[in-house]
């Protein structure tokens, strides 16, 4: 048995569960000899299942990923294989649209850099313009890039409790009921870019969306702009980001995703001001990661129990 394997747990429906108990990725060669002799996997975002992995273990017959996205998960070959991929959606929306809106105050109102000037027991009286002088978020107009269940979640809150006004791009367009009801524009991203104070991103990360924001596109946005991404680091070139930040083209950004996680571009590090940065917890309370494990655990049964999983993700060829 593999170091840091707990071993030979049966669940109630009879099949033998190994728990891996680390949360420290594994390289392909590592994922690839370590799956020998499983039907099924539960893995997590940083486990990279691409061709390599699933080629040597044609004897997999279920992925299910712990996370909503599956970016991670070469699908294609998956499906070539026969091989069935579970995602997580629906239980964490709330959650991470929680997020979204924590960044937004938190770069708005400048909580982190408040909270180190007290700390630091430099606050000596209340002063009517301090030097962390914020921003408001009310009235200011909202453009969400991907308008999925985690966006709309996003455009509740701002729009019927911040009173924001909304823009969104996105693949697919709202019902006209839907947009009623948060009173959207749809337009296209150059448009979003030029006309929002806050730009949220809540699109999957794709081929066709890697980079999604560049140096071009950042340069639409307005000096007085934040960014927020709550979705995929890889939506955003991250050293063209920085850049526009540290020389103020941009007001400010929350980011809770990374180009190459856990490291963060040390320009974006460096910079103290205006910037929250979070370790892609945009899912992490206890009760919802405690689901998403339940629910990918659920699904690999059912397909070892030749059962149709809750959440297949779609096939791709
Ligand atoms: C996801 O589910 O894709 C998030 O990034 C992690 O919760």
């Amino acid at each position: 048995m593999p170091e840091g394997i707990i071993p030979t747990i049966f669940d109630n429906s009879g099949i033998h569960v190994d728990v891996r108990n680390s949360d420290e990725p594994l390289d392909s060669n590592e994922l690839s000899e370590r799956l020998r002799g499983y039907d099924g996997m539960v893995s997590l975002l940083t486990d990279r299942i691409n061709a390599t992995v699933l080629e040597a273990n044609p004897q997999l017959r279920v992925i299910s990923n712990v996370a909503v996205g599956y970016d991670n998960i070469d699908v294609e070959t998956a499906t070539r294989l026969g091989m069935a991929v579970t995602n997580t959606p629906d239980v964490l929306t709330e959650t991470t649209a929680d997020l979204a809106l924590a960044l937004m105050l938190g770069v708005a109102r400048r909580l982190p850099e408040a909270d180190a000037f007290v700390r630091s027991l430099a606050w000596q009286r209340w002063e009517l313009m301090p030097s962390y002088l914020g921003t408001g978020l009310h009235g200011e107009t909202l453009g969400i890039l991907g308008m999925g269940r985690i966006g709309r979640a996003v455009a509740r809150r701002a729009v019927h409790g911040f009173g924001m006004k909304l823009l969104y791009a996105s693949r697919n367009r709202m019902t006209p009921e839907d947009e009623r009801e948060f009173n959207a524009t749809y337009v296209d991203i150059e448009s979003l870019l030029r006309l929002s104070d806050v730009v949220s991103l809540h699109m999957p990360l794709t081929p066709e969306t890697h980079h999604v924001l560049n140096r071009e596109k950042l340069a639409i946005m307005r000096p007085s702009a934040i960014l927020v991404n709550t979705a995929r680091g890889p939506l955003v070139d991250e050293a063209a980001l920085a850049q526009a930040l540290a020389a103020e083209q941009l007001w400010g950004a929350g980011l809770d995703v990374f180009e190459d996680e856990p490291c963060v571009h040390p320009q974006l590090l460096a910079l103290q001001e205006r910037v929250v940065l979070a370790p892609h917890l945009g899912s992490a309370t206890s009760e919802t990661r405690r689901w998403m494990v339940s629910m990918a655990a659920n699904d690999a049964r059912a397909v070892l129990s030749n059962n149709p999983p809750q959440n297949p993700v779609p096939q791709q060829s």
